[in-house]
Formats: C-alpha cells, sequence, structure tokens
C-alpha cells in the first residue's frame, strides 16, 4: 500500500493506489465495467482526460502523474462529474509504463507536453526518447494508437525521429474528435499564441 497517496476517504476515491510496485496492475481491478483503456502518461491537472472520460464512457481511462496536487485534482474533477471510468495513478510514468502496465492492454497512450527538457546536458530526460516506440509497442494492444502533443520544435522533430526508426508503428491521423480536446497547458500555450504541434502512430499491422 501506499498510505500517502489515499487522497481521500471513501470508496469512490478515484486514485488506485498501487498494492505493488513488484507486479503489474490488474486493470480488471479498477473499473466497474471492462472496456477498452486509454491511458495518459503525465496527466497534468487532468482536464483533458476528465472531459474525455466524460464523452467516452465506453471506455476506462487512467491519468498517471507524479505530482500529488495534480492527481488530486483528477480525483476531485473525476468525482465531481460522477465519472466511473476514470483513474489516477500516482507514478513516475516510464516506470508505469515499463513495469506496471499490463502488456497488451491499451487502446491508445497520451503523452501531451511533456517536459521538453530544452538544455543539451538534459535532453536524455525526455520521456519520449529512443526507447519509447519499444515500450509503447509492449503495452499497446495490436493497433492501439500513441497521440503525442508538444509546444517545443526540437522535442517534436526527437518524437517524429524515434517513431521513424521504428518498424513497429506506422504514421496516422490525429482524429478530429481528438484534436478539439484541448489539454490544460495546450489552452495556455495558444492563449498565448504559441502553436502547439502534434502526431500520432499506430501499431504496425
Ligand atoms: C507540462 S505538464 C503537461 C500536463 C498535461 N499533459 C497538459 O498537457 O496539460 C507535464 C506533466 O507531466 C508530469 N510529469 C513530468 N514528468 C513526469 C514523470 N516522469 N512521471 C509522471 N508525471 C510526470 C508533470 O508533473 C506535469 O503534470
Amino acid at each position: 500500500m501506499q498510505p500517502e497517496i489515499a487522497v481521500s476517504s471513501g470508496s469512490s476515491c478515484l486514485v488506485y493506489p498501487l498494492p505493488s510496485i513488484l507486479d503489474r496492475i490488474d486493470v480488471a481491478k479498477l473499473f466497474p465495467v471492462n472496456q477498452p483503456i486509454e491511458v495518459e502518461l503525465g496527466s497534468g491537472d487532468s482536464s483533458f482526460l476528465v472531459e474525455y472520460a466524460r464523452r467516452c464512457p465506453e471506455r476506462n481511462f487512467i491519468g498517471v502523474e507524479r505530482l500529488l496536487g495534480r492527481i488530486r485534482k483528477l480525483d476531485r474533477k473525476g468525482r465531481a462529474a460522477g465519472l466511473a471510468n476514470l483513474r489516477g495513478v500516482r507514478i513516475e510514468s516510464s516506470y508505469f509504463l515499463e513495469y506496471l502496465l499490463p502488456q497488451r492492454s491499451a487502446a491508445a497512450l497520451h503523452v501531451y507536453f511533456p517536459d521538453p527538457w530544452p538544455k543539451r546536458k538534459h535532453l536524455r530526460n525526455r520521456f519520449v526518447n529512443e526507447r519509447f516506440p519499444t515500450l509503447a509497442a509492449q503495452a499497446l494492444l495490436p493497433s492501439g494508437t500513441v497521440y503525442l502533443r508538444t509546444d517545443d520544435q526540437n522535442y517534436f522533430e526527437q518524437m517524429v525521429a524515434v517513431f521513424a526508426g521504428s518498424p513497429m508503428f506506422c504514421p496516422v491521423e490525429t482524429p478530429d474528435s481528438l484534436c478539439g480536446l484541448l489539454t490544460d497547458f495546450e489552452r495556455d500555450f495558444l492563449a498565448q499564441g504559441i502553436a502547439t504541434l502534434r502526431a500520432a502512430y499506430r501499431v504496425a499491422g
């Protein structure tokens, strides 16, 4: 158990307290209904995921976020919206993707405005790096999709390059319905007149 992430009392808390960090989660235990799962890695204030979950009751959604205050927001907003198809997990995204999310379990992975780490000496900290396509392919169902957004041109080029170098994925269009759903950071960037970039990749058949 991780008592520090029991962010509210009562059975309706949407934050999933990981029973172990050594075993993959049993996704069937997270949600009342067994249906396709989508995961946002670095879900921030969860405004994207709460709205997406509200619009898509036929899917389950997991937000992964390392900051307690932000995972609390997911809980608060998700419960206010009465969502049964949303859960938050407070943990580091790379670890979750590699070790906790069951293999071939997710219909989609969403990575929106990950920290850009612009300094050369910090580039290795970027989440979408050379290993990412392999980890994503392991986590995704056949024909599952990775959706990416960033405001950072250099990071975008890195994202495109790592997927271009992976035979496991092919580029696809982001559906209009998803493009229209903005994240918290995206709203801020657009309000400041900063352009944002997006790309999507489907597991190759
Ligand atoms: C720039 S914000 C973007 C948030 C959200 N996706 C959006 O577009 O509004 C990046 C988020 O990822 C979280 N984050 C950064 N690195 C992380 C990591 N390694 N594991 C989990 N969360 C992380 C941060 O705490 C922050 O909430």
